[in-house]
C-alpha cells in the first residue's frame, strides 16, 4: 500500500510486529511526516515491512507501559529486536482529518479499519493511549497560539491549549470549543505543569510578545521565558514529548549582521527595557538546548520574525495593529524615528505552516521563520494607509530605546531543511487582516 494521498499517517500496533526490519512491541505508534511516503507490505504473512520513500524521517514511539522510554528513529539503527508475531490488530489512521474519515480502509495484511466513524474525542488504543497525536500548546489563547491550535486540530492532532490569559483572549479560541479533540486549560505555566495521559508534542508559545505587553509585564515576561520554559521542558522530558520553543528574532537584538542567519549570536542590551523579552528568549533557547543535550529531549527552536494577521490585538503596540487601527479610524499614523528602520512581515498562515513543518522535522538547531521581503517602516505605514483607503497622515515620533534598526531573516535553513517559504504576499495578507480588523475598530476605546 502506498499512502501517497495521505498528508500524515499514524499506525498503532497492538501485537508485536516488525517494521522496517526492527521488531517493535505492542502499543507502538508510527508517524510519518507530511512529505513522507510510506509503503507497507506483508512479509511472509507474518509481519509488516515498512519502507520510507519520502524525505521525512519516520518516527517510532512506543507507548507501552514499560517501554514508554523507547522512542527512537527508524533510521536503520538496530532496535531491540523482538520475535515478530502476527499483527492482526494494527490500526491505520490518518493524522489529518481524523474526525471525518476515521480510518483508512484496511488491507489484507491485517491493517484494518476498526476505528469508529464519528467525532468521539475519547478514542483510546490499547493501554489507554490516544490514537491521535496529542499536543499541548502553551499560550494557546494568544494570537499565534490560537492559529496553531486550529492548524493542529485540522491535521488531526488532539490539542490542549493552556493559557493564563495574561495577554490572550478567549475569543480567539471560542470557535474551537466543542471541536473534537480540543481542550482549554487556564493555567500559568510558570508553575509546575502536569497533564495526565500521553503527550507527543509541546509547543511553548506562552509569553507576552508585543513591546507594550513586555514593557508593562517585565517580570512575568522573564518568568515565562525562564520558569515557564523549564516547567514545560520538564513535562516534555517526563512524557517523552517533542518540544518546540517559540523563540524570536529579538534574540539577534539590534543586529550587526544583515540579514540575520541562525549562526549570528546577536547584539542585545541585557539591561535595557527590551532586555526582559530578548534575554528571556535567549535563556529559553539555552534551557531548551540544555534539555536536549542533557536529557535527550527532542527539541525544536523556531526563531519567529514579525508575523501579522487576524486576531492580533488592535492596540498591542506592534507596528501593524497600530498603523491599521490609526488608519481605519482616520487618525494620524505614528511612525517612530525617521521610518527608515526596516522590518519584514510574515502572514500568520505561512508562519504556522513553518512551525508545523519544523515540529515534524528532525531539526534541533534554531530555524528562522519569517518573510524575507524587507521594507522600511515608513513604506509599510504608507502601504497600510493605501490598503485601507484612509486619508490618514503619517507623523514621526522619537524612536524607543534599543529599537532594532533592521530586521530581515535569512531563511536558507528553513528553505533547504523544511522546504518552507512564505507564500502570502503583503497585499493579500493585509487584505485578510483589514477584513478582520475593520468590524472590530469600534471596540477600541
Ligand atoms: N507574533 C509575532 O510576531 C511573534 C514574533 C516572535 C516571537 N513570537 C512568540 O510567539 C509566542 C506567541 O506570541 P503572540 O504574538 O501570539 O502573543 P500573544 O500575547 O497574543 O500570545 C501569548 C499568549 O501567552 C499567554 N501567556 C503569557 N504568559 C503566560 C503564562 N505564564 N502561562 C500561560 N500563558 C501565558 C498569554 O495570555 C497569551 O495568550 C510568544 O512566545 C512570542 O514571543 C511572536
Amino acid at each position: 500500500m502506498i499512502c501517497e494521498r495521505l498528508s500524515l499517517l499514524e499506525l498503532t500496533c497492538s501485537g508485536d510486529s516488525r517494521f522496517g526490519g526492527i521488531g517493535l512491541p505492542g502499543g507502538t505508534v508510527i508517524k510519518v511526516g507530511s512529505r513522507g511516503r510510506l509503503s507497507i507490505s506483508l512479509e511472509r504473512d507474518r509481519y509488516f515491512q515498512l519502507k520510507n520513500e519520502g524525505d521525512v524521517p519516520i518516527e517510532v514511539t512506543n507507548y507501552g507501559k514499560s517501554t514508554l522510554a523507547a522512542r527512537r528513529r527508524l533510521d536503520g539503527r538496530a532496535g531491540d529486536p523482538q520475535r515478530p508475531r502476527d499483527c492482526q490488530q494494527c490500526v491505520v489512521a490518518p493524522l489529518g482529518d481524523h474526525d471525518r474519515r476515521g480510518v483508512v480502509p484496511g488491507e489484507k495484511c491485517g491493517i484494518r479499519s476498526d476505528r469508529p466513524e464519528g467525532n468521539d474525542q475519547s478514542l483510546q488504543g490499547e493501554e489507554g493511549q490516544s490514537l491521535m497525536a496529542r499536543a499541548l500548546v502553551t499560550g494557546g489563547a494568544g494570537f499565534l497560539g490560537s492559529h496553531l491550535c486550529e492548524a493542529l486540530l485540522a491535521r488531526g492532532y488532539e490539542v490542549i491549549a493552556m493559557d493564563s490569559l495574561l495577554t490572550g483572549d478567549l475569543r480567539n479560541i471560542e470557535h474551537l470549543y466543542g471541536r473534537p479533540g480540543f481542550t482549554f486549560v487556564k493555567y500559568d505555566v510558570t508553575n509546575h505543569v502536569h497533564l495526565s495521559g500521553p503527550l507527543d508534542a509541546i509547543l511553548h508559545f506562552a509569553s507576552p510578545a508585543s513591546p507594550i505587553d513586555y514593557l508593562r509585564l517585565p517580570i512575568q515576561t522573564l518568568k515565562v521565558g525562564s520558569l515557564g520554559t523549564h516547567k514545560t521542558l520538564g513535562l516534555a522530558k517526563e512524557k517523552r514529548a517533542r518540544f518546540l520553543l517559540a523563540s524570536t528574532s529579538e534574540v539577534y537584538g539590534d543586529p550587526l549582521e544583515h540579514p540575520q542567519r541562525e549562526e549570528y549570536w546577536g547584539n542585545v542590551n541585557p539591561i535595557g527595557p527590551r532586555g526582559v523579552y530578548d534575554e528571556a528568549k535567549r535563556f529559553a533557547e539555552a534551557m531548551t538546548m540544555a534539555y536536549h543535550r542533557t536529557h535527550a529531549v527532542e527539541t525544536r527552536i523556531a526563531r519567529i520574525f514579525n508575523t501579522y494577521g487576524p486576531r492580533m490585538r488592535l492596540r498591542d503596540g506592534r507596528a501593524l495593529p497600530s498603523f491599521l487601527t490609526q488608519a481605519l479610524r482616520g487618525e494620524e499614523v505614528t511612525v517612530y524615528g525617521d521610518g527608515k528602520q526596516t522590518r519584514s512581515f510574515c502572514y500568520v498562515s505561512d508562519l504556522i505552516e513553518g512551525i508545523i513543518r519544523l515540529l515534524e522535522s528532525n531539526q534541533n538547531d534554531p530555524v528562522n521563520l519569517g518573510n524575507p521581503t524587507e521594507m522600511t517602516i515608513e513604506e509599510f505605514a504608507r502601504e497600510i494607509v493605501r490598503a485601507t483607503g484612509s486619508k490618514s497622515k503619517i507623523v514621526y515620533k522619537p524612536l524607543p530605546t534599543d529599537d532594532p534598526k533592521q530586521r530581515r531573516p535569512d531563511i536558507t535553513r528553513a528553505r533547504t531543511l523544511l522546504g518552507w517559504e512564505p507564500k502570502v504576499g503583503l497585499v493579500e495578507g493585509l487584505g485578510k487582516t483589514i477584513e478582520w480588523f475593520r468590524p472590530r475598530i469600534s471596540d477600541i476605546r
